[in-house]
């Protein structure tokens, strides 16, 4: 299947989720540090902000607790604009992914942030690359996946069925089954979303690096978020930052790989950011897909 044919399939799914006003917001206002609260909170649809309130409030105060936070600008000032980035950001997987496992849902959307977070970090500590980039590119790199899940159900079975009775990777028997693989059409959707193409092109190549024309860095910095971040298993205990870099060694020679020097005071921030970064994030994750009984 070509690239135009995949397009053409996804015009034609009118379910497809249409791309929401916040996301593209959160986008600016990550990639514009003079946006403020009061401009995310502009557009956002009321059961967007309900759940934003709501991830917030049990992050922060637990389940039991009356709700503390009470509008989108006080959310951000409590829990952080980054951290509340993340949670909209998440908004068009979980809304795909309705009615699914939640098991599966929480692993794709903690892969998911980790990614981004890992990918911003390593832009940020080895200058290359764009971190606002990589980060938005980072959380969506496996949309793609969804995608097929949802809406090429017959292509998803016979792609299971030859990665598991050929015992091959998930991205060859995709390529058999699609002629390309969950990140041309993770970009595919997001490119009919219209967001830029320093994302969308990391999306494209995040298993094939090599590929990426234009934007070569910000696809190699994905790559190694991706590939790192299946290592990382955030029911490990965070407590002790020695024990993270003892688990995590592999990090400093992942991110070589893409073609950089590592400095030893950049591998320093490599593990300090990542540690600090996941940490928080681990504290929001808990809350992300969790049900309430309200
Ligand atoms: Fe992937
Ligand atoms: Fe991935």
């Amino acid at each position: 299947m070509e690239r135009d044919e995949i397009l053409s399939r996804l015009r034609k799914i009118d379910i497809l989720p249409t791309f929401p006003a916040v996301v593209g917001e959160v986008i600016s206002v990550i990639e514009d540090p003079m946006s403020s609260a009061a401009d995310l909170a502009k557009n956002m649809d009321p059961s967007i902000a309900s759940e934003v309130l709501r991830i917030a409030n049990t992050a922060y105060f637990g389940t039991r607790s009356f709700r503390k936070i009470t509008s989108i600008e006080h959310a951000i000032a409590i829990v952080g604009l980054e951290q509340i980035s993340q949670i909209i950001l998440h908004m068009p997987f979980l809304s795909m992914m309705r009615g699914e496992d939640d098991t599966d849902k929480e692993r794709f959307v903690k892969h998911s942030m980790i990614c981004g977070i890992l990918s911003k970090v390593v832009s940020r500590t080895i200058h290359t690359g764009d971190e606002h980039a990589v980060y938005i590119g980072g959380l969506m790199h496996d949309i793609g996946i969804i995608v097929i899940y949802r809406y090429f159900p017959d292509e998803w079975k016979m792609i299971k069925k030859l990665a598991s009775e050929e015992d091959i990777a998930r991205t060859s028997a995709e390529e058999e089954v699609l002629s390309c693989d969950h990140g041309m059409i993770g970009a595919c959707l997001l490119s009919m979303w219209n967001i830029p193409q320093s994302i969308t092109e990391a999306v494209m190549y995040h298993h094939r690096p090599q590929l990426a024309k234009e934007y070569v860095w910000n696809t190699k910095v994905v790559d190694v978020g991706n590939r790192f971040a299946k290592k990382i298993d955030l029911s490990d205990n965070f407590e002790s930052f020695d024990e993270f870099i003892n688990n995590n060694k592999e990090f400093v020679g992942m991110v070589e790989s893409a073609g950089v020097e590592v400095s030893l005071s950049q591998e320093l921030d490599l593990f300090e950011g990542s540690y600090g970064m996941l940490r928080n994030a681990k504290g929001l994750l808990g809350s992300v897909g969790e049900k309430t009984n309200d």
